[in-house]
């Protein structure tokens, strides 16, 4: 057995071992897929940890990730593999921000995207994903709502419901802000028939041209159910890399080498094999914190 294959079955040996699962983000390392119980988007996984009966869940992804299964399952053990693995748009924005943007707008309600520490979902009505943004806000029963951090998030909203006027914070994920129309154009002239399908995290004008706008799921569903052969898509590596994988008679082109989450990369094989072996990192959260972050959390799960 080579070298990688006998570090996976040592992994699943310890996963049975120790009541264990795995989740795994879509911008995860694609060998992680390997180990994992579950791949898919935050939404997805946040609901999985909600379900699981495992003692124990390595959480491959960035820590509001791993925090936040923590905070559905308080009485399981949540490790990530690598405690510096973190969001740059989720620490864009912390509760002295929030409560002064909030102070702008009394009785407001905020819209927490999920991409947010603990502390910063405890201080507002509602927490949402890129997959449920829309039916959370609609969901609202105000002709306002406050939408932290993610500006680009909260303009696809707002350009989607009408009814509700949406003031953005002005955070943003820095990883999908890169990306410009003109890299689309770029492989557009190349790929002149291929659908352009794109996260809500980029910017409001390469939202626009787009055919298709979804999370990281929406995006690979539409992949499933389109006739088509060519996508250009326009998000993080990871979701490319499992669409090529899935779909090899498709030919899906990468709108830029820039669209690739550091943060997410940081984990390994090894790192997985480490934090199941030796508890590693376990994610910690106060039972107060849990309480009042878990509120609009459930409120979106419910949804
Ligand atoms: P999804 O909600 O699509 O999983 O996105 C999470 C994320 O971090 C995107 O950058
Ligand atoms: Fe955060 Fe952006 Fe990385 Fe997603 S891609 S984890 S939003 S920095």
């Amino acid at each position: 057995m080579d070298e990688k294959k006998s570090l996976i079955q040592k992994i699943k040996d310890l996963k049975k071992s120790k009541n264990a699962i795995v989740l795994a983000h879509c911008y995860q390392n694609i060998e992680i897929d390997e180990v994992a119980d579950f791949v898919g988007d935050s939404l997805y996984l946040s609901r999985e940890a909600a379900k699981t009966n495992a003692d124990v869940i390595i959480f491959a992804g960035v820590y509001f990730m791993a925090e936040t299964a923590k905070i559905l399952s308080p009485q399981k053990k949540v490790y990530i593999p690598q405690k510096d693995a973190g969001c740059m748009m989720a620490d864009m924005i912390n509760t002295e921000k929030l409560l002064e943007f909030k102070s702008k707008y009394p009785d407001v309600p905020v819209v927490c995207y999920v991409n947010s520490t603990a502390a910063v979902k405890a201080l507002s009505d509602i927490c949402c994903t890129s997959a449920n943004a829309l039916d959370v806000v609609r969901s609202l029963n105000s002709d306002k709502v406050l939408f932290v951090p993610d500006k680009n998030l909260g303009k696809y909203v707002s350009s989607k419901i009408s009814d509700k006027e949406i003031v953005c914070y002005d955070g943003y994920c820095p990883v999908h802000n890169l990306l410009t129309v003109n890299d689309i154009k770029v492989q557009k002239e190349r790929y002149p028939s291929a659908l352009v399908l794109t996260h809500p995290e980029c910017r409001e004008d390469v939202v626009h041209i787009s055919d298709y706008v979804g999370s990281t799921t929406g995006i690979m569903k539409y992949v499933s159910n389109s006739n088509e052969k060519e996508f250009i898509i326009v998000t993080e590596v990871g979701v490319v890399q499992r669409l090529r994988r899935d779909y090899p008679d498709k030919k899906f082109i990468h709108v830029s080498p820039k669209a690739v989450c550091d943060d997410m990369k940081k984990i390994s094989l090894n790192d997985i094999y480490n934090s199941l072996l030796n508890e590693t990192y376990e994610i910690k959260v106060s039972d107060n914190l849990i309480k009042s972050a878990l509120r609009p959390i459930e409120k979106m799960i419910n949804i």
